[in-house]
């Protein structure tokens, strides 16, 4: 496993886990796109790439070579303007006014270890023997620019990480219009699109489309990676399943605008790009200057998709979230959005906080509407001064008495906002982004501040974190509730304005990055109502992310499932919420709620107080079953059994790394008449290994649970569920 060079045929080998990726400098010039597959075991490779002459419509970049057209060429990284007519990956305005550059090889350096991306977040290591890294120096000699291919392979696993960094060592400015952070180009296009989209309330439903000649491409316009898309996709080849096939993924370590896109071209070549979205992007480089675009994770499965969710959540939970609580149990919390909403005083907050201490529950967790005079959205933001006729002895009062119950204390905040009608905005009315000439256009009554400037960053830092040293807090929400419009800055020259989008992100991971060390104890959830903005950028900072605003038990199966196939479940926050459900006006079981819920970071978001007895001794129940199963779900590997886009039934597994425990959980939606007996096939467990079902106490080796399955008893209703727990015995 490593990178090696072949000096002869100018031939790189990526070599990982299982995985080859190789890439060959045509005639010394053109790192060209060879190979991303099966783990080659020959570190030397036989095949160069095989290329013939074209028509006249694919012209011909070198004079001595006909067969040489970069029409048909697959390029590791493109541009434009000298013959290859598909998407580039780097598009420039120069400052002559034309477009065109000549982007050829110059050297290149192998390192042990993983260099960081300054300013971005990115996966990492914690031994320089864990991965090596290539970097790929290509130069335009007219402008003097360089872009940097930085490539590292993970040793152990089936990650390959890339980035570009473009560098401006020539005399002229340089207006950047696209820097996408990867370019990969598949030798064939036998492929399904795989994608995670929706909307509020529906984040992350899964769509596949075949690939056909054109651009397929999905995108945020919106200054965040949004519900709407999210920053992945994956190429399936036409005979992967869950379980078998090759699958090729793409993720984007980024949490504003993006793109990814699949282009087909004349010869069934499918091109692969990803990184920020270009469209109102631009970056002016000045001479001796460089723009760092984020990472791109890119990940290779032979065992279907569930082979590559394996990959993405243990480098994910390991490698890319930080910090104190990264392989921590996360606790249980009791949310009162969803139980008050706005109208709440300290007594009512300390009893939803008692009830959920008798019940078990860890952690208290004050929502929206405790500070300013916040009675409902349409004012405040920004003012992150507690409301002392809510909160009449203050916030520090009420966090000494929800922790002198037991239980820990989290707040809310929604830090990147401001209300037109706040003490912040009267007084910083520039501070927010906007155009001017333009109205600025309200979502829930609240404006974006603009993050690419310091003094609003510093005004966060500063006031959230004088919030959180007031009271005994040990977790903090991070919510996010609009998209961006109107997006320029009061700060910026005319030639920057359309920097903002990308600078404000840039200068939200640095306020994040300053907070979260200052507040190392303090457990951070990311949430964009709900999972806006679930995304691996927001992950190095904080490790978990609310999952969606849907609540509802059956909603949340395909938002979970669509989530799991990139993100781990100990990013995931997962809530128990009243019924009827407050999104979709729902009645389902207690029961099937909390099994959904626990297949997370496990909560309540709903008024304890008002339970009935009957319910208090089932969430008892629930909440002991999760605290046995905690570190299993939170650590153990995923396994994904029935899609609930695929029919009525759900299911899924977590088995622990030892394979001596497991856990799994079946959902039935609509009760059926007469059904047929079924039988559920388990997965990931040792075939020679003997299980107990906790419940029955029934013995059963690995080999029979996955091969023949578990005999499922018949329940009657509608929204109905059931929980395996199987130990070795
Ligand atoms: C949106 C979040 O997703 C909800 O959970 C809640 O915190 C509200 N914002 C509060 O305004």
């Amino acid at each position: 496993m490593g990178i090696y060079y072949d000096d002869s045929h100018k031939v790189f080998h990526l070599q990982s886990d299982n995985s080859s990726y190789i890439i060959e400098i045509i005639k010394g010039d053109i790192p060209a796109h060879v190979y991303w597959g099966p783990k080659l075991e020959g570190r030397e490779f036989q095949h160069p790439l095989n290329l013939v002459e074209r028509c006249s419509f694919s012209p011909n970049y070198l004079l001595e070579d006909k067969n040489i057209s970069l029409d048909t060429l697959p390029n590791e990284f493109p541009s434009y303007g000298n013959g290859d007519f598909r998407e580039p990956a780097l598009e420039v305005h120069l400052v002559d006014g034309t477009t065109v550059t000549d982007f050829r090889y110059k050297s290149h350096t192998i390192n042990k270890g993983k260099p960081e991306l300054k300013g971005l977040p990115s996966t990492y290591i914690e031994s320089e023997e864990e991965a090596v890294t290539l970097e790929i120096l290509l130069q335009d000699e007219k402008t003097g620019l360089n872009a940097v291919l930085i490539y590292t392979v993970f040793n152990d696993q089936d990650v390959i990480t890339r980035s570009v960094r473009i560098e401006n060592l020539g005399q002229d400015n340089v207006v950047l219009k696209r820097v996408l952070s990867a370019n990969v180009d598949f030798h064939h296009s036998d492929y399904d699109m795989l994608q995670l989209s929706g909307t509020w309330t529906r984040e992350r439903h899964i769509h596949k489309r075949p690939l056909v000649p054109g651009i397929h491409r999905i995108d945020s316009k919106r200054g965040s990676s949004s519900h709407q898309q999210n920053p992945f996709m994956a190429l399936l080849a036409k005979d992967a399943t869950e379980d078998y096939g090759e699958v090729y993924g793409f993720s984007l370590v980024y949490s504003g605008s993006f793109l990814a896109q699949a282009e087909v071209d004349q010869y069934g070549i499918s091109r692969v790009g990803i990184g920020i979205q270009p469209f109102n992007f631009q970056w002016l480089l000045e001479p001796g200057e460089s723009f760092q675009a984020p990472e791109a994770v890119l990940v290779r499965s032979s065992q279907g998709l569930g082979g590559l969710s394996r990959t993405y959540h243990r480098l994910y939970r390991t490698r890319l979230c930080r910090g104190e609580f990264r392989d921590r149990k996360r606790p249980i919390l009791i949310n009162n959005w969803e139980a008050t909403y706005f109208n709440f005083n300290a007594d009512k907050i300390k009893e939803i906080a008692y009830a959920g201490k008798e019940l078990g529950l860890e952690l208290f967790v004050l929502d929206d509407g405790w500070f300013g005079k916040r009675d409902n959205d349409d004012s405040s933001l920004g003012d992150w001064v507690e409301d002392r006729r809510k909160l009449p002895e203050g916030l520090g009062k009420l966090g000494e008495d929800i922790t002198a119950m037991g239980m820990e204390f989290g707040l809310w905040f929604e830090p990147e906002m401001v209300s037109p009608e706040s003490d912040l905005y009267r007084k910083h009315p520039d501070w927010c982004l906007h155009v001017p000439g333009h109205k600025r256009s309200l979502a829930r009554q609240q404006l974006v501040l603009d993050l690419s400037r310091k003094d609003v960053c510093d005004y966060i830092v500063e006031s959230v974190s004088s919030v959180l040293s007031s009271a005994p807090i040990t977790y903090v929400k991070w919510d996010m509730n609009r998209n961006m419009t109107e997006i320029g800055s009061a700060l910026l020259p005319p030639e920057r304005q359309r920097e903002t989008g990308h600078r404000y992100i840039l200068g939200l991971y640095d306020v994040m990055e300053r907070i979260i060390s200052r507040f190392p104890h303090i457990l951070f959830e990311s949430c964009s109502g709900g999972g806006g903005r679930f995304d691996p950028g927001m992950l190095y900072y904080m490790p978990q992310t609310w999952t969606s605003d849907d609540t509802d038990a059956v909603e949340r199966l395909k938002i979970q499932y669509g989530t799991s196939i990139v993100y781990p479940a100990s990013s995931m926050g997962a809530h128990v919420s009243a019924v009827p459900n407050h999104q979709v006006h729902r009645i389902t079981p207690l029961e099937t709620r909390g099994h959904v819920a626990m297949s997370g970071n496990f909560g309540y978001e709903l008024d304890l107080t008002k339970l009935s007895e009957e319910e208090r001794e089932d969430i008892r129940k629930q909440v002991t079953e999760y605290k046995e199963l905690r570190m299993l779900i939170q650590y153990g590997d995923f396994y994904r059994l029935l899609s609930p886009f695929e029919g009525n039934e759900t299911a899924w597994m977590f088995v622990s790394d030892d394979k001596k425990e497991a856990f799994a959980t079946y959902f039935r939606v609509l009760a059926e008449p007469n059904p047929p007996l079924r039988r559920l096939r388990l997965k990931g467990l040792d075939p020679v290994k003997s299980y107990k079902l906790q419940h029955n106490g029934e013995v059963y080796r690995g080999d029979e649970l996955m091969y023949f399955g578990l005999s499922l008893p018949q329940r009657e209703g509608d929204f109905r569920s059931l929980l395996f727990v199987l130990k070795e015995i």
